[in-house]
């Protein structure tokens, strides 16, 4: 049996402008275990900065919970993080259970300060002896690929994908359980996407981190490392599987138009990606009744314009939300 290490039921993340809520995240619901690689895919605006946001219980304003819980396991017992005072998650969860590493952070990383004052901070926030943190952090460099010295380095003295990679040396530098990367690869080459990987799954390997969930739109690379997949649309899950039976045999029309295109042997239609699904994804201000997807969805039936399918298992350990399956059409 797999343990669960954290558990999001029935989230709404809406940004709530003035007039309007950005309906970003809506309704989802699933279960992260110990010891797992989950990719999040789906084309930009589908709400996965938003999902890991919310995992990370990182809720600036506008973007609001609404509804819904996130749960942490520690020591042994769930903790409903999105209950806590954001001042306590901080100080209890991030960094040591869970740890982030933003859409372009690589970028963020400010130019004037050293690689090593974010360790220094680090150990302040932590009240940990900073000597004692800076001498593992020479380590963790050295286990990324990165020499120690670096460290003493201002960011752009880096290259692009060195800098990646000691943004994730100095995220994961008091070994959280859990690790959410955002579009980690997606500003990287090719050869420097392939390093990123390795190191990734080193880390995991040291039991550095235990768990990680790597958001991208690029599933060519996810697919080398997730055990199992979300598929995102409009601000919902319509397919959560195992990497396998997914690439294989993807159930939501979605997801089949994202996974084929991918995967399909011509070059061409490889380099479009995803635009082999015609339309584009709605505004999630005011998104489409039903299923979200049933005005681009080749086989929209009248069920889908009118009611919202709900993600059911449909096979052990797959979940779809697709009328297609529940009505017992396919
Ligand atoms: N600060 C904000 N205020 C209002 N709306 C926002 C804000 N940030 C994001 N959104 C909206 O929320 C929706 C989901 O955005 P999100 O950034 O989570 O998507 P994404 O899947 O990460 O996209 P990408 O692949 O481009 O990174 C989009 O419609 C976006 O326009
Ligand atoms: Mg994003």
């Amino acid at each position: 049996m797999k343990e669960v290490l954290l558990k999001v039921e029935n989230a709404k993340a809406y940004y709530k402008l003035e007039k309007a809520s950005v309906r970003a995240v809506d309704d989802v619901s699933f279960e992260i275990f110990e010891d797992e690689v989950v990719g999040v895919v789906g084309e930009s605006g589908c709400g996965k900065t938003t999902l890991s946001n919310l995992i990370f219980m990182n809720m600036l304003k506008p973007l609001t919970l609404v509804e819904g819980k996130v749960l942490f396991k520690i020591n042994g017992k769930f903790e409903q993080i999105s209950s806590l005072p954001r001042e306590e998650v901080k100080k209890r969860f991030w960094g040591t259970q869970i740890t982030m590493v933003p859409q372009s952070a690589m970028n963020a990383l400010m130019p004037t300060i050293r690689m090593s004052k974010y360790i220094e901070h680090l150990a302040q926030s932590h009240e940990i002896d900073v000597r004692d943190l800076l001498e593992k952090a020479k380590e963790r460099f050295n286990e990324v690929g990165l020499d120690p010295l670096w460290l003493r380095r201002y960011p752009f003295e880096l290259s692009g994908g060195m800098r990646q990679r000691a943004v994730i040396a100095i995220a994961t530098i008091l070994n959280p359980k859990l690790l959410i990367a955002d579009e980690p690869t997606s500003a990287l080459d090719v050869v420097n996407q392939k390093v990123f990987l390795k190191v990734l799954m080193q880390l995991k390997k040291m039991s550095v981190v235990r768990s990680i969930v790597f958001i991208t739109h690029d599933i060519a690379t996810i697919r080398q490392i997730a055990d199992r997949m979300i598929v995102m649309y409009a601000g919902k899950i319509v397919e959560f599987s195992d990497m396998e039976r997914m690439l294989v045999r993807p159930l939501h029309p979605y997801a089949q138009g994202l996974f084929n295109s991918v995967l399909t042997p011509e070059p061409e239609i490889r380099k479009r990606e995803i635009s082999v699904i015609p339309g584009t994804p709605p505004n999630l201000i005011n998104p489409p009744g039903g299923c979200r997807f049933h005005p681009r969805c080749p086989h929209v039936m009248e069920i889908c314009k009118e009611k919202e399918p709900p993600l059911e298992e449909i096979e052990e350990g797959r979940k779809v939300a697709c009328f297609l399956y529940s009505e017992g059409k396919l």
